[in-house]
């Protein structure tokens, strides 16, 4: 499934999607993206569903552009009590937001009722057993997300370069390449890869538009390529930029604290600490392994025409330079 197929379902121009990111994905970022012919996407995590209804409606006042929510189902409890999930999930299918992006849960779950409000469901995924299994669900488009990306990660999960193809070649639908993106040649590679777009999230924190703390982009700009590092890999293993905290969640790590202890310690509140206090000593910075690759901030609309220009060329001088004249056809004739 290429591009084009892409575009079409999402009713965008570029096959680029701006990732859901909790706390620093909200409606002027997206509306932004959106605007500029990518998906934008709300990141609904830590919101109250009334938070994300007025969200909702802020972004349809700045563009008519599609966009997306992005609902995380980490919350979701073994017992089947979803809760907050539930009534976000409430929020978005009255809302018709037209498309929906779940993660870190089962797809079963929601997809049959996100289709009834004629939304799109796309699910990330770490694996192509969970992609084959988004498909028995009816998900319209998999995520495939690499161990690169910033935020939630699977411990299991592959990088880029070997989990794409394979994603690819396991299901029908469209993939959607996520994790480490963050330049044009990222683009290049995943769409080279057999990925029908890409999903970017850290290169966006760094734009005008996005609502992060100025010392959290300031961060991704002083990044390297050491600078990031996944932290609490039995619980909810996350990839952030290594700050105090995080140093201390590895030092944690390996004394080989609980699993409760280092829940504990994370806390709930660190990572808006982080991206929204700017607090870079006790918060959590998520980001993915490619900050070392951020190198200014700008607008939404620059980054945009960037990956997308850039990624074009590349492709188009790759296959030049793969495709030399025929022998005897002209300079290299003897
Ligand atoms: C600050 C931050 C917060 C994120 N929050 C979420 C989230 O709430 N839900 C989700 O599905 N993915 C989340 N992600 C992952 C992004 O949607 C995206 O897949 C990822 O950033 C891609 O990798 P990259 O950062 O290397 O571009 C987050 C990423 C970052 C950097």
């Amino acid at each position: 499934m290429g591009s084009a197929h892409l575009t079409s379902l999402l009713k965008i121009t570029h096959p680029l999607l701006q990732g859901g990111m909790s706390w620093v994905s909200r409606f002027e970022l997206a509306a932004a993206v959106s605007e500029a012919g990518g998906l934008g996407v709300i990141g609904a995590g830590g919101m109250e569903p009334e938070e994300l209804r007025r969200e909702i409606r802020s972004l349809r006042a700045q563009t008519t552009q599609t966009f997306g929510v992005n609902v995380p189902l980490l919350n979701v409890r073994p017992d089947g009590n979803a809760g907050i999930v539930e009534q976000l999930i409430d929020v978005v299918c009255e809302e018709s937001v037209p498309v929906v992006v779940t993660g870190a849960g089962t797809p079963r779950r929601f997809t049959e009722r996100l289709h009834g409000a004629n939304a799109l469901v796309l699910h990330v995924v770490p694996s192509v057993e969970l992609a084959q299994k988004c498909e028995q669900a009816g998900v319209d488009v998999i995520i495939a997300e690499s161990q690169e990306a910033g935020g939630h990660v699977s411990v299991k999960g592959l990088s880029s370069f070997s989990l794409i193809p394979q994603v690819v070649d396991a299901v029908d639908v469209p993939v959607v390449a996520a994790g480490g993106i963050a330049d044009a040649r990222g683009v290049a590679a995943a769409l080279a890869l057999g990925a029908a777009g890409v999903q970017v999230g850290t290169r966006f924190i760094a734009t005008h538009e996005c609502n992060a703390h100025p010392a959290f982009k300031q961060a991704l700009l002083s990044a390297s390529s050491e600078s990031t590092a996944i932290y609490c890999r039995q619980a909810h293993a996350s990839r952030a930029l290594v700050t105090p905290a995080v140093k201390k969640l590895l030092e944690m790590e390996s004394e080989g604290r609980t699993v409760d202890e280092l829940i504990q310690f994370r806390g709930r509140g660190r990572a808006f600490e982080g991206c929204i206090e700017g607090n870079l000593d006790d918060g959590l910075l998520p980001s993915g392994s490619g900050a070392g690759l951020v190198q200014s901030t700008q607008t939404v609309a620059e980054v945009v025409a960037e990956l997308t220009q850039g990624a074009t060329r590349i492709l188009g001088d790759l296959g030049k330079a793969i495709s030399p004249p025929a022998r005897g056809s002209g300079t290299d004739a003897k």
